[in-house]
């Protein structure tokens, strides 16, 4: 694995993957790498001939200077669990090399609404700077695929939408949630869980897999079963509940009934032990 942390020097190696005639995987992450990103990288490596990972903190996506501040960088930790990967180079930029004109958050697009709900209503401006870091990030990379987990599943759909008004040349696919044995969903930010907190956290996957079964043997509105496991959460002691919705997996707008043509996203977000977790899952025929 090489590491780049110029922008000349990933178009070189670009350049040479091109002229070889290698198609190129992107997986872009902010680091405090776990099995989750792993799979990413995994899976760019089945289907892509050369696999680029970056490492990018990206501060333009921080609603709270106290979570970019505390955000894990375990870089050697990274490193090597890269190295040992499929990962051919890992591009390492820092912050002015990607804004030289310095990190401000710009808003670029319309997204049709779908960065207005879920997550847009507790972090305005987050999916902005997403957005803007993936386009650059895109531009330096210029990759035919790019691969995003479905944890952040927002984040998948505002992407594919900026992809899209870009009318930019890669095929943005998303990858399934990798789980701890109990069902919690990885994350970088479940270092920072206490034990308890840690104990309590796995309530919000038990929820998703929950309603998941009940809205697949059919029969209630989802309100009538969306409004108790809510009041489950809500009176759990150490869960303080953000949300949890279920909304059309393709306008992320919420829905009342499911049928067998439309696929639900199931989603939570709440605070434990000072830490913000989001977990979701898709209902549908298949799922
Ligand atoms: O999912 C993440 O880690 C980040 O939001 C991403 C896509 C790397 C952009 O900074």
């Amino acid at each position: 694995m090489v590491c780049l942390t110029q922008k000349a020097a990933l178009a070189e190696f670009v350049e040479r993957q091109r002229k070889r005639g290698a198609s190129i995987g992107f997986v872009p992450t902010m680091g405090a790498l776990h099995q989750g990103h792993l799979s990413l990288v995994d899976r760019s490596a089945l289907e892509c001939d050369c696999t680029i990972v970056s490492i990018f903190v990206n501060p333009t996506q921080f609603n709270q200077v106290e979570d970019l501040v505390l955000y894990p960088r375990p870089l050697e930790a990274d490193m090597a669990l890269l190295s040992a990967s499929a990962c051919d180079a890992l591009f390492l930029p820092a912050v002015p090399e990607i804004y030289p004109g310095g990190a401000v958050v710009r808003p670029q697009w319309d997204f049709g609404g779908l960065d207005k709900g879920l997550e847009g209503q507790f972090r305005p401006g987050h999916f902005d700077g997403v957005a803007q870091v993936v386009k650059i990030l895109l531009e330096c990379v210029q990759p035919d695929v790019l691969y995003l987990g479905q944890k952040d599943f927002q984040q998948y759909a505002v992407v594919r939408k900026m992809v899209e008004l870009e009318q930019l040349p890669v095929d943005v696919r998303v990858c399934p949630i990798i789980r701890e044995p109990d069902g919690l969903a990885m994350s970088s930010r479940n270092v920072r869980l206490g034990a308890e907190a840690r104990e309590k956290a796995k309530a919000l996957s038990q929820t998703l897999f929950a309603l998941r079964e009940q809205i697949k043997r059919g029969s209630s509105p989802l309100q009538d079963l969306l409004d108790p496991a809510r009041a489950a959460l809500e009176a759990s002691p150490g869960i303080a509940l953000e949300y949890l919705e279920a909304v059309d997996a393709e306008t992320l707008e919420p829905v009342q009934e499911w049928n067998q043509t439309l696929t639900i996203l199931l989603c939570v977000a709440a605070w434990l032990g000072g830490v913000r977790l989001i977990d979701n899952v898709l209902v549908s025929t298949t799922a």
